[in-house]
């Protein structure tokens, strides 16, 4: 079946969902989602959203800026960073008229709390700038836009999954997607399409994503020949629940929870003395592997203790009360009176589509592809950097999602409709049979495996070139074995078997991105570090990675970093 809208939005987390908002009242808006839209990603989020209100205590967005682009190492690019955090008090207050209900202060006010990387005085304290509900922040703003959306018309597809982005020599003319439900393949003709795809974790065993997170928008770009920036740019999270990954929100350090290794050392006051637990992701996810790398994981094993007992379970019902039912369901632990064994886990990707700060997707040559728009996870602006801070996602996605949504209405009047044909569509059909019909190959689901063992083995938080060139030459064989993948299912409902087996080709070529940029980056930097590179190159590396698929493979090029107000320093804490 042929679809007809003037926008498809491909995502229903927060920046797909705040995009739909905003332009609900102009021409025809569908969004696609390939979970049903309050399962996205985005309702995952707990700690918060960043915004310097200043209602806890002194704050400014010189402040917030400044630790964005530190806490990205001085990759982030700083006009983007000075709109985030300028912007951000503005989508906080938007969000809380809309009906989010955050947490209040006993005066009334929004709520705020610490988070990594976030001071006051450019770096001298710790400040309370996360305004958040419980522990659930993401599930209440999604909720919340979702009504929103609904209820201004956006025309939703749940469980219709992306199978192509329709692009050919920069001429955009909508996608292809698949209906779980029936099994159908439709074009959507579009003159607007917007990916908010999110990220791609599960590139990696161990993660904090959810199984939806497999990088689709990311890789139909990238397959379209649109280059993908900073794709080294991986961000474990401290705090994943040992043995599964789950994320323990560093709302749980913001709130006075402490790290301690196997003897009972508060071993973050070494690595970042000033503010300790609650330094930048990438810092802390690295000091808890060194120490388990010395010894000092739990009884000589490979996690470290979060604890929360001295923090009363007032405060663990009021504020953290997921994180502690989590700990209770998984590993049996009572937080209040235990401490919960994390290792770190993937978490967020920092690099993705290119995109400028109204979403347009940028081409190699950082020109503008008529119609084609990125927003949240799946996007890179670069308001992250080399490592984004807690509680930016939340914002980036607020802010550059309606940002995103104003451009494609100031743009929509002068796009063309393209009209490729019925080839698209009966092009998917073909490869869906023909993988319906294979009789002899390996499962998806051992490939996928294989996959992210590689990736958690040789490109996680520490590099080489001689593990990323292990990982890279794993890779490839696993791309030839792919080519003769089989499925067992050949149903045309509800079929995962083949959605696991479509998926596998975006992860498997996203990986490869990854791997190839963080070979050619021989610095350390954020969230990269190279063993055999330690120390950050500004001479050399101060530009951001674009990789492209060329026939040859992969394609790695740079661009510059936008400097404004902070030229790059060390990066102490
Ligand atoms: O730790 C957390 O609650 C995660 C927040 C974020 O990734 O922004």
């Amino acid at each position: 079946m042929a679809f007809k809208f003037d926008v498809v939005i491909v995502g229903s987390g927060l920046a797909g969902l705040r995009a739909a908002i905003e332009m609900a009242d102009q021409g025809k808006v569908a969004l696609i989602s390939k979970v049903y839209p309050t399962r996205s990603h985005s309702g995952a989020a707990q700690g918060g959203v960043a915004a310097a209100l200043g209602n806890e205590e002194e704050d400014s967005w010189e402040w917030h800026m400044y630790d964005t682009v530190k806490g990205g190492d001085y990759l982030t690019d700083q006009d983007v960073a000075e709109i985030l955090a300028q912007d951000a008090p503005r989508a906080v207050y938007e969000l809380e008229h809309m009906g989010v209900p955050f947490n209040r202060t006993a005066r009334g006010k929004i709520a705020q709390r610490a988070f990594g990387g976030h001071t006051s005085h450019f770096g001298k304290h710790s400040v309370k700038r996360a305004c958040y509900a419980s522990d659930h922040t993401g599930r209440v703003i999604l909720d919340t836009l979702y009504a929103q959306a609904v209820q201004q018309g956006v025309k939703v597809f749940p469980e219709f999954q992306m199978l192509d982005l329709v692009l050919e020599n920069k001429k955009l003319a909508g996608l292809v997607a698949y209906e779980l439900a029936t099994g159908a393949v439709h074009f959507f003709q579009s003159r607007v399409v917007l990916l908010a795809t999110g990220g791609f974790g599960k590139i990696f065993k161990t993660t904090s994503n959810c199984f939806a997170n497999t990088g689709d928008g990311v890789y139909f770009a990238y397959r379209r020949g649109v280059p993908l920036e900073d794709m080294e740019f991986v961000q474990f999270h401290p705090t994943g629940i040992y043995g599964l990954g789950v994320l323990i929100s560093e709302a749980a350090r913001g709130e006075g929870g402490i790290l301690k290794n196997s003897t009972g050392e508060r071993f973050m006051a070494k690595y970042a003395p000033t503010i300790k637990d609650l330094a930048p992701r990438d810092m802390v996810a690295r000091a808890i592997l060194e120490e388990i790398k010395q010894g000092r994981g739990i009884n000589g094993k490979d996690y470290v203790h979060l604890d929360l007992t001295h923090l009363g379970a007032d405060v663990l019902a009021d504020k953290l009360n997921e994180i502690t039912s989590f700990a209770k369901i998984y590993l049996g632990v009572d937080a209040a009176k235990q401490p919960i064994p994390v290792h770190p886990t993937c978490h967020y990707m920092m690099g993705g589509i290119p995109v400028n700060v109204d979403g347009q997707v940028l081409d190699k040559n950082h020109q503008v592809i008529p119609g084609l728009f990125a927003a949240g996870e799946c996007s890179c602006l670069s308001v992250h950097g080399a490592n984004r801070l807690g509680c930016n996602s939340l914002l980036d996605l607020v802010i550059f999602g309606r940002r995103s949504g104003m451009q494609i209405k100031r743009d929509m009047a002068e796009l063309p409709w393209n009209d490729p044909g019925a080839g698209p569509g009966k092009a998917m059909e073909a490869k869906i049979q023909e993988l319906k019909d294979r009789r002899k190959g390996e499962k998806a689901g051992e490939l996928r495996q294989e996959l992210q063992t590689t990736m958690m083995r040789h490109c996680a938080s520490f590099r080489n070139a001689e593990e990323l060139s292990q990982a890279l030459s794993t890779i490839e064989s696993l791309q030839e074995r792919y080519r003769q993948v089989t499925i067992d299912n050949k149903s045309p409902r509800f079929n995962s078997d083949l959605l696991e087996a479509l998926e596998l080709e975006c992860l498997l070529s996203l990986s490869e991105a990854v791997v190839v940029s963080a070979k050619a980056r021989e610095e350390s930097r954020g969230a990269h570090y190279r063993e055999d590179f330690p120390d950050r190159d500004d001479d050399n590396f101060l530009q951001h990675t674009l990789v492209q698929m060329t026939q040859q493979g992969p394609r790695v090029f740079y661009k510059p970093v936008t400097i404004t107000r902070f030229e790059p320093k060390p990066r102490t804490y």
